[in-house]
């Protein structure tokens, strides 16, 4: 079947990796670089030595991707660093991971986006640990791992934002991903917005563009009193996005209701045909990038079977607008 994903796909060759890395490794040695302090000056040199060492195409694919229209752009054979034991109960030590964050952030700021970090997720730091936690075992949560994510958007309860604001009161535009380890080998799996809305009938569309729904704030948010007051009344499932005829949606199956006997019913034609579709799986393997847009795809997780906590699966996630 053909999609509508349109994905950009590169990888380093080792040469270029290695220089890439010792470049980092030089300029950030010192383990006194905060992911949240000192995001500036990592960005800084992250996206120098990117750059410098990235081949022209690259570079350039990455300049552009948000303009592009693509949905997802994955850049595979990024540097490491020596990894410490897998942080199972979501936090690192950050100012050790001063390799990966400056390639992260360097990466973000050539993609012209801002991380941000919003202060009820994630004790308000730039940087999540997508980990299995113990203590989030049967929890839907970034931190879970026997729990299954299905089809949404990350903060479907919020507002959609626009380029050049305060990212923090809206929806995130993209959510970036670098792998350290997952040799469990669990995909991130991504599909269209558009491959979902083609399979759909035009009255399901006509209610699911109209006001009838309410979308709260996702079971995997960590904060109680957010999950209290965070909810969207009145609004739609799909926005027409006003960019070269594009849609965006919010949906999490968890938090969204329709408000009315039709919205309920359109609803439950979409998640047919959510429980339907066949996204794109991404491994990511230790050292690839990953970044997709969260208003034109929606992505999930499947329950998987965590290895051993220290080489337990590890990505590093960060919220870019
Ligand atoms: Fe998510």
């Amino acid at each position: 079947m053909t999609s509508f994903l349109r994905l950009a796909a590169y990888r380093l060759d080792d040469v270029t990796r290695d220089l890439l890395g010792k470049e980092l490794i030089e300029r950030v040695a010192e383990h006194t670089l905060d992911s949240d302090a000192d995001e500036a000056i990592l960005a800084g040199i992250g996206a120098h030595a990117l750059s410098r060492y990235l081949p022209g195409e690259i570079l350039r694919g990455i300049q552009i991707f948000c303009a592009s229209g693509h949905h997802c752009l994955l850049l595979r054979n990024l540097p490491g660093q020596p990894f410490p034991d897998t942080p199972v109960s979501g936090f690192a030590r950050e100012s050790h991971l001063g390799v990966v964050n400056a390639l992260h952030f360097g990466l973000v700021q050539l993609l012209g986006l801002v991380p941000y970090a919003v202060d009820y997720e994630n004790d308000g730091r730039l940087m999540r640990n997508v980990v299995p936690n113990p203590a989030a075992a049967g929890i839907t949560s970034s931190w879970g791992a026997d729990a299954e994510f299905s089809w949404h958007t990350d903060n479907p309860h919020l507002p959609f934002g626009a380029a050049g604001m305060d990212p923090r009161p809206y929806i995130p535009r993209f959510l970036t991903f670098y792998a350290v380890r997952n040799e469990e080998l669990v995909p991130t799996e991504v599909v269209a917005l558009a491959d979902i809305v083609a399979t759909l009938d035009e009255s399901t569309l006509h209610e699911l563009r109209s006001a009838h729904f309410s979308a709260g704030a996702p079971a995997s948010n960590d904060t109680g009193a957010l999950r209290e007051g965070g909810r969207l009344d009145r609004t739609a499932l799909l926005e027409s996005a006003g960019e070269r005829g594009q849609e965006w949606a919010r949906f999490d199956a968890g938090t969204t209701r329709g408000l009315n006997d039709r919205a309920r019913a359109a609803l439950a034609v979409w998640q047919n045909a959510l429980d339907a579709a066949e996204g794109r799986q991404f491994v990511l393997e230790s050292r690839d990038f990953l970044i997709f847009d969260n208003y034109r795809v929606l992505h999930r997780r499947r329950a998987f079977t965590p290895g051993p906590q220290a080489g337990a699966r590890w990505l590093r996630r960060c919220y870019a607008s």
